[in-house]
């Protein structure tokens, strides 16, 4: 048995997720147990659906974390909502609506995709078409932030198009969380999912989830029992609600560091948050781009929390991902499905969207990419990312 507790090398997490943890978060990880229906914990439970809705900004009252990963708050949504046969509409232009749509289908759902390519959002055009080869479909699901490819969806219009048609209008915001808006109640969405390992910058294993009257209004109005008994938010609810039913041992820990990280995220102040996220961003692309790299993903559908570029030709997408862990302690992420091998997916997301960590990705691409044959202007990407913050700087002084 070895003697110490496993010590973790320190890394600076720019991947798709998980992003770094702040201190705060750690220590609270770190607090003594109560029992999870202590009085004290109740109290936390309370608090914590009160700064969940207002990171998802909504009056949602069923606004809780489900005990899982993000995945766990897919399957909740879908289950909860959905009965055999119903008719389901999904955007799928990458893993998650990928992912999104197997779930569906297993939940006995006729899935319609409207698709559209990896690195594209799904246009409104290509929903109205999926919507226009059902007869009665109940919801419209798309992933806010695609993290497989980098793509923000736009929510305004597909919102708009699942009303009409009388569906429930569904996002995963697993990604986009607590990094641009996500706005529950403006846009009408009846029901959402998060992670806690994205712009929240919690450790995984919590996913918060929301569901708004009309959500409600079907689980209430189900002919057959929730098929997971796991996921089932009609005893949940009674857990979180004033009953205090037991359910399940909430993972007391993680509640503990949830908590923590939303009081985080309400201190910074959510325009701040996003405001901070759009900066790194915009500074990274404009790095890169002098690097003489390629984003992946046209201006307009680009998410600010994660950033995919083109691997230039001749470049080993491995080896350099070795190099920067090993080198700078820098982790980025490769490409999923038809896009592995040529694009990473670079993170800047909640803690780890800082211009220390946009200087040092950037320092560490113009060390190594010549290692492989490429040309770069010593200097060019940080002095072209300087030039951004520079003017944020300015900007923010001036107002
Ligand atoms: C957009 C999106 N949806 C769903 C998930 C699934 O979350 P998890 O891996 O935490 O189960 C992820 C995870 O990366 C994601 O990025």
């Amino acid at each position: 048995m070895p003697e110490a507790v496993f010590p973790p090398p320190r890394r600076i997490l720019l991947g798709p997720g998980p992003s770094d943890v702040h201190p705060r978060v750690l220590a609270a990880l770190a607090q003594p147990l109560v029992g999870h229906l202590d009085p004290a914990f109740i109290a936390l439970m309370d608090e914590t659906k009160a700064l969940l809705r207002r990171v998802f900004q909504t009056t949602n009252e069923l606004t809780i974390p489900i005990s899982g990963t993000g995945s766990a708050g897919l399957e909740a949504c879908i289950v909860n909502l959905v009965e055999p046969g119903d008719e389901v509409v999904i955007g799928v232009n990458g893993v998650f609506g990928t992912r999104l749509a197997e779930v569906a289908a297993r939940a006995g759902a006729s899935v319609v995709p409207a698709e559209a390519p990896w690195g594209e959002a799904v246009p409104e055009e290509t929903l109205a078409a999926a919507l226009a080869r059902t007869r009665r479909p109940k919801l419209v699901v798309v992933v806010h932030a695609e993290t497989s490819t980098g793509v923000w969806q736009p929510l305004e219009g597909a919102s708009r198009l699942a009303h009409e048609a009388g569906a429930l209008f569904v996002v995963d915001c697993v990604t986009s969380l607590a990094g641009c808006p996500v706005e529950i109640d403006r846009l009408a969405i009846d029901a959402a999912y998060s992670g806690t390992q994205k712009c929240l910058s919690c450790p995984p294993g919590l996913s918060p989830v929301t569901f708004g009257p009309k959500a409600i209004g079907v689980l209430r109005t189900r002919t057959r029992p929730v098929q997971s008994w796991y996921l089932d938010l009609t005893m949940l609810e009674k857990y979180w609600g004033e009953e205090r039913v037991y359910h399940h041992t909430a993972p007391i820990s993680m509640n503990y560091a949830l908590y923590e990280a939303l009081r985080l995220v309400v201190e910074e102040g959510l325009e701040e948050r996003f405001r901070r996220h759009r900066l790194h961003h915009t500074a990274l692309v404009a790095g890169l781009e002098a690097l003489g790299l390629e984003m992946a993903v046209a201006p307009a559908h680009r998410l600010w929390m994660l950033n995919s570029v083109r691997i230039p030709d001749g470049v080993d997408d491995l080896a350099l991902r070795r190099a920067l862990l090993a080198e700078d302690q820098i982790e980025i992420g490769g490409g999923l499905g038809p896009l592995k091998g040529k694009i990473w997916r670079i993170g800047l997301m909640g803690q780890s969207s800082t211009a220390a960590n946009v200087r040092a990705l950037l320092g560490a691409l113009e060390r190594l990419l010549p290692r492989h044959g490429l040309r770069v202007a010593a200097g060019a990407g940080r002095a072209a990312a300087e030039r951004v913050l520079a003017a944020a700087g300015g900007a923010a002084r001036a107002s």
